[in-house]
């Protein structure tokens, strides 16, 4: 009887993925938190075949010299920044990622986020709670309206055009920048500049993958562009901003508010955001639905079990060698 193959898998997933996997495979799990210490990746990935990994978990090039046996690494979000794809493309190890199955989620959260700042959601649930709703007033949280303003959809992807598609029926006009803007846009938003889209966005919402080019997109300079009292909104990925430079924006009175769920040192957030009343902070929870989460994990285990079954995974990154 030949050795069935083997997948490590570092966290314990959601759904039937487990399962899924265990049909084919010898499988085993890192149980239990924390995650697997980036410092002993390689070790419990040991002779495995395949692996589903996490975004926390950095794939770096001496993870992968250390597992020569490694044909695939199944990252479980649709970001992987986390693989040293250069180096997975060197050694013919496949890559793939969960795309798709998310975007509904992460643009719920997104405007989640986006209706939290403009009106004040957080500030206002606190009052209540420390006993300070003593009747209706005036002008009592004034936030701000969003119909007839412009929304500045940054990366025109899966997820930045379902954002863009609720801002329609918010009665938002929507521009957007990308590197190559589509002729006819789907939903319908003006392309332009990066430059243009800060100056004239009265919410500015990141949807751009992070590469060493988007790195600190927002810096200092970029952040004075965005209009006085702008909202500033990131369900990407942390290191897209500054965050010393957005911690002065919001200080000094120049932006109005940001929604975050990602951060640059992550999960360590910058100081200078935790006491604003202006910022609303949440824990990477973009595709955090018991749904999404579980038809992440699924895809992930399905695009391992294809790669290892000498098959076209769904959704691959890089393409490696073929068993
Ligand atoms: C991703 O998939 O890249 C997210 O950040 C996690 O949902």
């Amino acid at each position: 009887m030949t050795q069935r193959r083997e997948v490590a898998v570092t966290s314990p997933l959601p759904g039937r993925a487990v399962e899924r996997l265990e049909a084919s495979h010898r499988v085993r799990l890192h149980e239990g938190s924390p995650l697997v210490d980036p410092g002993d990746l390689a070790e419990f990935i040991g002779g495995a075949q395949g692996v589903v990994t996490l975004l926390a978990n950095p794939v770096t090039e001496a993870v992968l010299s250390a597992c020569p046996y490694l044909e695939v690494v199944g990252n479980c979000a649709v970001g992987y920044d986390n693989v040293d794809i250069d180096a997975a493309c060197r050694r013919g190890v496949w890559v793939t990622n969960t795309p798709d199955v998310l975007t509904e989620a992460t643009a719920d959260l997104t405007w989640a986020l986006i209706l939290a700042v403009t009106r004040r959601i957080v500030e206002a649930d606190g009052l209540v709670r420390a006993g300070r709703f003593l009747g209706w007033r005036l002008d009592l949280l004034l936030g701000r309206g969003l119909q007839g303003q412009t929304l500045g959809v940054v990366g025109w992807g899966r997820i930045g055009r379902a954002v863009a598609r609720r801002a329609l029926v918010f009665g938002m006009e929507v521009v957007f920048a990308t590197p190559s803007p589509p002729s006819e846009p789907e939903p319908p938003a003006r392309a332009v500049a990066l430059d243009e889209l800060l100056a004239t966005s009265s919410v500015v919402s990141l949807h751009c993958p992070l590469t060493p080019a988007t790195r600190h997109l927002l810096d200092h300079t970029q952040l004075a562009r965005m209009r006085p009292g702008a909202v500033l909104v990131n369900t990407s990925r942390g290191p897209l901003v500054d965050e010393d430079a957005l911690v002065a924006a919001l200080a000094s009175g120049h932006l109005g508010g940001a929604g975050l769920d990602v951060y640059e040192y992550e999960p360590t957030v910058h100081p200078g955001l935790l006491g604003r009343a202006d910022v609303v902070l949440l824990p990477h929870i973009g595709s955090a639905t018991g749904e999404t989460r579980a038809a992440m994990a699924e895809l992930a285990a399905d695009n391992v079990r294809a790669v290892l079954a000498g098959e076209e995974p769904p959704t691959p990154v890089v393409r490696g060698r073929m068993a």
